[in-house]
């Protein structure tokens, strides 16, 4: 179909699904076990009902605000994504020359398939980017990339704490990976290990010798520090002056500890369903996440963002995780497939379709602004009943 006949997110899903590879289907889809986090993820949502508000004019309604600081046009940001050249040639640059285009804030995976360098000059003057990182078992290869990002302008350090190994996705095992797209190399570079050490390395730490020399992702995941602790994050302040953000907390205990580390922020996800199958959707953690984080201060705290990400296909979605009291969400997928038949405009084109559903939306709910959305806007009491 021709973009134009694209009205949802949803409809980028079923059209990647009908022209990727099989194998690129089931690494972009996949999820681990059962899948039943990944179908939480959305049905979190669907338990959440509004309580619009009447009559307030919303003939100008505005949905821009800050992320960590830096002005967004949409709250919503690219969530990182590994591998963006299984979908379409250009890769992570298709997000990259459209997020620059709409002036929306892209997180540039560790595990890109274009080089960082590359994904960082793609950019347009002003163009915010953040860092998602892997962190190495080589602290001197983490400390290098970090602060070779934050030289080239990166704004933000988003640092996955929820895979110290990878999931098992099933679907994905079952097909045997084979690197079409030569995405190997630029990751051996990122990673600073060749593939048939991080083989071996892999196979130490337990993995499966079928499931490690069959699989891309988990052969470069084996880099990463599974050792990772709390005691780690003094050291990452001292070699950044980046904000620090933790990926994938799914607690109030955690929440807590991020937030008396002195970080900027955590992002409630469970990396959308990839790794603890049955973990929580991070929107009902982030009730719990809010309430706790009143008890250190007032809410919206200027000092401490709460992000949340795993499910978001509606500007409903959107609007529900701001009016508890998230920041922006990140929404992985939704860009991913959007680039996989159409490339960059795909993406220009998920971004209006956002922008279109925010307006109706927020007109509809009686808000004009993004600081107008409040608790009182939403019934949350079935969220926790499934
Ligand atoms: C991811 N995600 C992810 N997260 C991360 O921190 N580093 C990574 O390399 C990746 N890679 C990755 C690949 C693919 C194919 C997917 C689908 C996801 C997780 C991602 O950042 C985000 O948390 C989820 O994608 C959010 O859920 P939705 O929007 O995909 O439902």
């Amino acid at each position: 179909p021709s973009l134009d006949e694209i009205v949802n997110l949803h409809d980028f899903e079923a059209i990647a699904k009908a022209i990727l590879s099989p194998k690129a289907w089931a690494y972009y889809s996949s999820a681990s076990d059962d899948e039943i986090t990944i179908r939480e993820n959305r049905a979190a949502y669907q338990r959440i009902w509004f309580r619009p508000r009447i009559l307030r004019d919303v003939s100008v309604v505005d949905w821009s605000t800050t992320i960590l600081g830096q002005r967004s046009s949409l709250p919503v940001y690219i969530s990182a994504t590994a591998l963006g050249k299984l979908g379409h040639p250009d890769g992570e640059l298709n997000l990259t020359r459209a997020a620059g285009k709409h002036g929306v804030i892209q997180m540039i995976p560790t595990l890109a398939s274009c080089a960082f360098d590359e994904i960082v000059d793609a950019a347009v003057p002003g163009q915010v980017q953040f860092l998602q990182l892997y962190v190495n078992r080589d602290r001197e290869i983490t400390r290098k990339y970090v602060q070779h990002a934050e030289k080239r302008g990166v704004k933000g350090l988003f640092i996955t704490v929820d895979a110290p190994q990878l999931g098992r996705r099933e679907k994905d095992m079952r097909m045997k990976f084979v690197d079409e797209s030569g995405v190997a190399k630029v990751q051996e570079n990122q990673s600073g290990i060749r593939k048939d050490e991080g083989v071996a390395r892999a196979i130490s730490v337990g993995a499966s010798k079928s499931y490690v020399t069959d699989h891309i992702e988990c052969i470069n995941q084996s880099f990463i520090d599974p050792s990772l602790s709390w005691k780690d994050i003094p050291w990452f302040k001292s070699i950044t002056n980046m904000p620090i953000v933790l990926k994938g907390v799914a607690t109030p205990e955690d929440a807590l500890m991020a937030y008396d580390y002195g970080l900027a922020g955590i992002v409630l996800s469970n990396h959308g369903g990839r790794q603890l199958d049955t973990a929580r959707s991070g929107i009902e953690n982030l009730i719990e996440v809010v309430a706790a984080l009143k008890t250190r201060g007032p809410w919206p705290n200027p000092k401490f963002e709460v992000f949340v990400d795993g499910g978001v296909r509606r500007a409903s979605d959107v609007l529900k995780a701001i009016a508890l009291g998230a920041s922006a969400v990140g929404v992985g997928r939704a860009f991913m497939y959007s680039f996989c038949a159409y490339g960059q405009e795909g993406v220009e084109k998920a971004f209006e379709i956002i922008q279109d559903e925010l307006m109706m939306n927020m007109r509809l709910l009686g808000a004009r602004t993004i600081d107008e959305l409040s608790p009182e806007m939403v019934d949350a009491n079935a969220l926790h009943s499934h």
